[in-house]
């Protein structure tokens, strides 16, 4: 299973192979391979069954949200990007400083970050994503077209406490963030993560991130339930990854792609839900789910702005300046660690 490699690499042109370099964490106990497999049981057995958001993104997973990302229905990657391009200059000349390190949280195929390569003008790309082979590819592919900036590879899962290259000056840095995916994280788990970003930060450095806002019901599910079914095989691909992470025999047919927003908690939730009723077997292990049941497969948080201002200022963060398109559909924040924290 090639995510959740806690692996550094830097990219090298077409020739060769990325060479790797010093690894960024010292072995566990357990081997991530192990800890992945349990925790997908653990789920699975669980009351409630669930599986980890970070089990979408093996390969196949990987290409499924970047299609997601062209879908007519899934208006944050566009509105996002819109944002970017029409406020470059702008997010630059607040930021303040060229020569960053810029620090790609869940980078995928770096695309976001090199459109703001022109006007950031980063030192060093540091790109950190669970899918390592998708991101060593999207690499040297980002390598070639930008040979000027300093480029490395991390293999890492960002659910666990993040580990930088011990090498990074820590003067300077930038967190890019986008894609509001830390609204897949609990508010209580985001706070948890951006305190663990605060503590990588000095005074000179930034949090610049995306985030998807609250709006009406209609738009927010038919962008996690498309027409074509692009999200619906998204959901499902998390159970052939399970399949070979932990040797549960899930047969896709059995199950269904269910997706709403549940009100209470300002979230879409997205679940699969048997068809029938199944026994899911693996080695040492069953678990019988009865038709209708359903396995929780992620949340996305939509946030108000003054909500995730809050959430930031408990995390250690002030807001210094933040852009919107015109619906007020998606915001970014450029977030400075605040003086007091
Ligand atoms: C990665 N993340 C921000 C996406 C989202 O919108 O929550 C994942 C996704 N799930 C279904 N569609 C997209």
């Amino acid at each position: 299973m090639p995510s959740a490699r806690p692996l550094a690499f830097a990219p090298v042109a077409a020739s060769g192979r990325p060479r790797p370099f010093a690894p960024s964490s010292t072995s566990p106990s357990a081997s991530p391979v192990d800890t992945d497999r349990a925790a997908l049981l653990s789920g699975l057995c669980a009351p409630v069954a669930s599986i980890a958001p970070k089990f979408f993104y093996d390969t196949l997973g990987s290409a499924l949200f970047d299609a997601i990302t062209e879908l007519d229905e899934y208006y944050p990657t566009r509105t996002e990007r819109a944002i970017f391009s029409a406020r470059d200059a702008e997010i630059a000349a607040a930021f303040g400083r060229t020569g960053c390190t810029l620090i790609d949280l869940g980078a995928g195929n770096g695309e976001k970050a090199a459109r703001l390569f022109p006007v950031l003008r980063p030192r060093e790309y540091v790109a950190i994503d669970i899918s390592v082979e998708y991101l060593q590819r999207s690499l040297e592919a980002l390598q070639r077209r930008f040979p000027h900036i300093a480029m490395t590879g991390v293999g890492a899962d960002l659910g666990r406490p993040l580990e930088l290259p011990a090498r990074l000056p820590r003067e300077g840095r930038l967190f890019f963030y986008p894609g509001s995916s830390i609204g897949n994280l609990l508010p209580d788990e985001a706070r948890r993560f951006l305190q663990g970003l605060r503590a990588h930060l000095d005074d000179t450095g930034a949090l610049l991130v995306g985030i998807d806002l609250a709006k009406d019901v209609a738009t927010l599910e038919a962008a996690y339930d498309d027409p074509l079914g692009v999200t619906a095989a998204f959901n499902l691909n998390v159970l052939r990854h399970a399949n070979r992470i932990a040797g549960t025999d899930f047969a896709l047919a059995d199950w269904r792609h269910v997706a709403f927003f549940d009100a209470t908690h300002g979230r879409i939730e997205m679940h699969l839900e048997a068809r029938r009723a199944v026994c899911v077997r693996w080695p040492g292990g069953e678990r019988r789910f009865a038709a209708g049941e359903r396995i929780h497969t992620e949340h996305s948080h939509k946030y108000r702005i003054d909500e995730f201002a809050a959430l930031l200022a408990h995390a250690g963060f002030a807001v210094q300046r933040r852009w919107t398109d015109e619906r007020e559909w998606f915001a970014v924040m450029l977030a400075r660690p605040a003086p007091d924290s």
